[in-house]
């Protein structure tokens, strides 16, 4: 009878009802961490937590917490229910997201981007202080290769409905903003013990596709990884002791690989950051 052992550390991973981030969540339970699903439905996620108690006969530890990035008020109900758990967070995984969906976030974004990028900003602001006394802990950002098709942010559009047709652009766009947002990170925690990692996760058979017409969709779904597959480089840069030093950079296939030259442009880093602070804070 599979039993799970307790590693003493506890971790929250966004978007973990589905796809990438249920698979991520799964493993990480069974290697023994508490695990803190952040999503926004209750029942989308019964089944995720159904079929972690399955796997592990009930032994693992793993809960709901509702999260919608899209509404950074919810976002702040997140943290403030964390943070009262009075629990540590040695790993949070900035796993979800969008693409093809056009509209504007409820807190005024572009869908894709208010929702990858500015609602993972503020929870990991929330949260920061946490993994700062929770340390070694790490934060890994899900990017995706499609990075490389953004060439710069234009703070003014970002705050506009998706402009594009097929909304690919804005994903590109939210996509290079994770991997800025995850290499200025790592400048400001350098010595905290605070580790960041970007990642992509290869092309990945999972609803992300939702938007593609129904035979296309089935079609290269043949030719994708399985979301246990796309799992593997997330959880390669969360747990994987030789990384514990490293921070800030890029991972495809479990490897550290260039990212687009724009992601590595350390002024634009900087203003992201500057930016988003002023779009989250509350005065
Ligand atoms: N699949 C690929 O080939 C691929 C390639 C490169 C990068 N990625 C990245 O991998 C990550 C995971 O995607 P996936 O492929 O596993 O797709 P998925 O199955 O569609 O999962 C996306 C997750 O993000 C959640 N989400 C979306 N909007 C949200 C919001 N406002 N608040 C909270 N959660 C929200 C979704 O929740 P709902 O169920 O509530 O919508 C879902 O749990 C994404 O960041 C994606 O960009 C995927």
């Amino acid at each position: 009878m599979y039993q799970v052992v307790p590693n003493g550390k506890v971790a929250l991973v966004t978007g973990a009802n589905s796809g990438i981030g249920a698979a991520t969540a799964q493993a990480l339970a069974l290697q023994g961490y508490r695990v803190f699903l952040a999503c926004r439905s209750a029942e989308r996620t019964r089944p995720v937590l159904e079929s972690i108690a399955q796997a592990s006969n009930g032994t693992a530890k793993a809960a709901y917490i509702p999260l919608d990035l899209a509404d950074l008020d919810s976002v702040r109900r997140c943290a403030e229910a964390f943070l009262k758990l009075r629990l540590p967070l040695h790993l949070l995984v900035g796993n979800a997201g969008l693409a093809g969906q056009h509209g504007l976030t409820k807190s005024g974004f572009e869908l894709t981007f208010g929702t990858c990028h500015v609602g993972h900003f503020l929870l990991v602001q929330l949260l920061l202080e946490r993994l700062k006394e929770s340390a070694p802990a790490r934060i890994v950002m899900v990017s995706s290769k499609a990075h490389r098709h953004a060439h710069t942010i234009d703070m003014t559009t970002v705050r506009q409905p998706t402009g594009s047709r097929t909304g690919l652009q804005e994903y590109a766009v939210a996509k290079l903003a994770n991997l800025l947002f995850t290499r200025e990170l790592s400048k400001r925690l350098e010595g905290s013990g605070v580790t960041t990692y970007a990642v992509h996760p290869g092309v990945v058979a999972t609803d992300v596709w939702r938007t593609l017409p129904a035979p296309l969709a089935w079609v290269i779904k043949w030719f994708m990884r399985s979301a246990k597959e796309g799992a593997a480089t997330t959880l390669y840069c969360a747990t994987n002791p030789t990384l514990a030093t490293h921070s800030g950079q890029y991972y495809e296939d479990c490897a550290k690989t260039e990212p687009s030259p724009i992601a590595l442009d350390v002024a634009l880093a900087a203003k992201l950051w500057e930016v988003s602070e002023g779009w989250v804070s509350r005065d």
